[in-house]
């Protein structure tokens, strides 16, 4: 009897399986993510993550070797920060981004800066011809002997050479493009995504070769496979950035060796992606004082903070409805915080048009850039230049009163060593007496507009 091919249907969000389609998935809520494909069937035995169940045996805690911080420097000391102090031999690390924000180059420089390592460049994106064309572009002509490229898109090919070969790393671009045989469905469905992530990470526990795997994500930010492999991995790393600007930062989401909270910059140039050590002095103008409708806030993603522009545009509205529009930063709350100017000090911005703009490409959603968002606001309302080396860290709270923010005394000494002489903070903050800098602590919205404005 001839049996009809079984399909169901997955969240492309979220992964979630369900018999029949529906509007909206319920297990994370999001709507029109339910994609048809054929029902996993396996014709191995289902992989389990670390190995399979004949192999392991319980054993005590205190008689497993633990790798005393061993760790694989890579030749980009930045990815290697951002790592926890380089990539712990046996981990799987997926980098995830936008079509075109640069994992492919990025990819490819580890290799490039990292001759010592004997590296498998697998692409199933790319031909062999492609990837020396960008490596020639990247390098400048000096390639390393120990890396091989391989354009393969079978799973089961990659870990077997992979397997043969002992790399100290395997890079795979993109988990989209592979395919385990196993698994009867489309490269790029959930139900493969799942399993060559699962492969890829079995064969980084029981070889000990870490993996780097690349993933796309797609433009509203709904990670086509990405999100569903979080859990899988080890750690994650985002790219992020505005495709026209010059600026990549790259983001540790999850990372079972380190901190989460690290950032990394890069910048994007005719030969590949160059760290920017010091980003605070590239996202600061050079231009002095005279310009209004700008502020310096300070945002803290991981260890370092970071000081960059915040720009405002306030003129007086075309049409009947004010328009307000913001770039890097929530325009919900760019409306609150016009709101919170409207209601607590009476600056009537209804009849304007606001727009916000945080220099260098940055997506900000640290709540300390709230004050410098109601000063760069101001300043361009009134036309009046803010002085140059005043910069600002606090949080402005629906009765306009200013809030503080996490470790305001590390932002504060880093705005001393950036130049800066001045650093408005509420006058709740924990912060007393940092040296070569002035700390003016204000309690609501009307004070702070008293002491720069009036
Ligand atoms: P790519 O790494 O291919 O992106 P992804 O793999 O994330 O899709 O990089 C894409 C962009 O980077 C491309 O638009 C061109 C630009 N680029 C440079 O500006 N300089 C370079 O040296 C390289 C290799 C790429
Ligand atoms: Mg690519």
């Amino acid at each position: 009897m001839a049996t009809k091919e079984k399909t169901v249907w997955y969240c492309s969000a979220c992964g979630n399986e369900s018999p029949k389609w529906m509007g909206r998935c319920p297990a994370c809520g999001e709507w029109n993510t339910m994609v048809e494909a054929p029902k996993a069937t396996r014709r191995t035995p289902a992989s389990s993550a670390v190995g399979r169940a004949s192999q392991s045996a319980p054993r005590p805690l205190s008689s497993i070797e633990g790798d005393a911080g061993e760790r694989v420097s890579l030749g980009i000391g930045e990815v290697n920060r951002i790592l926890g102090g380089g990539l712990v031999p046996g981990s799987l690390v997926l980098i995830g981004g936008e079509p075109g924000i640069g994992k492919s180059t990025l990819s490819l420089q580890i290799p490039l800066a990292s001759p010592e390592l004997r590296t498998l460049y697998v692409t199933g994106e790319e031909s062999e011809r492609q990837v020396r064309m960008r490596a020639d572009r990247l390098s400048g002509g000096v390639l390393p002997e120990n890396c091989q490229v391989f354009c393969e898109t079978s799973v089961e090919r990659i870990v077997e050479v992979a397997g043969g070969m002992n790399p100290d790393l395997v890079i795979v671009d993109s988990v989209q493009t592979m395919s385990a045989d196993s698994v009867d469905s489309a490269p790029g469905s959930v139900p493969q995504i799942k399993e060559v992530a699962s492969r890829l990470l079995r064969f980084a526990k029981e070889s000990g070769v870490s993996v780097i795997l690349i993933g796309h994500i797609t433009k509203d930010g709904y990670i086509a496979g990405p999100k569903i492999l979080e859990h899988i991995v080890d750690v994650v790393l985002q790219f992020e950035g505005e495709n026209r600007g010059a600026y990549r930062v790259l983001r540790s989401i999850k990372n079972r060796f380190g901190s989460t909270s690290e950032i990394a910059v890069f910048e994007m140039t005719g030969a590949g992606l160059k760290e920017v050590a010091n980003p605070s002095e590239m996202l600061i103008p050079m231009h002095g004082e005279g310009l209004s409708g700008t502020a310096i806030a300070s945002t803290l993603d991981g260890t370092r903070p970071l000081f960059f522009e915040v720009q405002a545009l306030v003129s007086s509205a075309v049409y009947g409805t004010a328009q307000r529009s913001a770039t890097g930063f929530d325009v919900r709350r760019l409306n609150m915080l016009l709101a919170v100017l409207e209601k607590r000090a009476g600056f009537h911005l209804s009849a304007k048009d606001v727009f916000l703009n945080m220099a260098g490409g940055l997506k900000v959603s640290d709540t300390a850039v709230d004050m410098a968002v109601v000063c760069a606001v101001l300043s361009s309302n009134f036309d009046l230049p803010l002085p140059s080396d005043v910069c600002f860290a606090g949080e402005v709270g629906l009765s306009g009163e200013i809030r503080p923010v996490a470790q305001t005394d590390r932002r504060a000494t880093e705005a001393a060593r950036l130049g800066f002489r001045r650093i408005f903070v509420s006058s709740f903050a924990r912060v007393e007496g940092v040296e070569g800098i002035a700390v003016e602590k204000v309690a609501d919205v009307p004070a702070l507009v008293k002491a720069l404005f009036r």
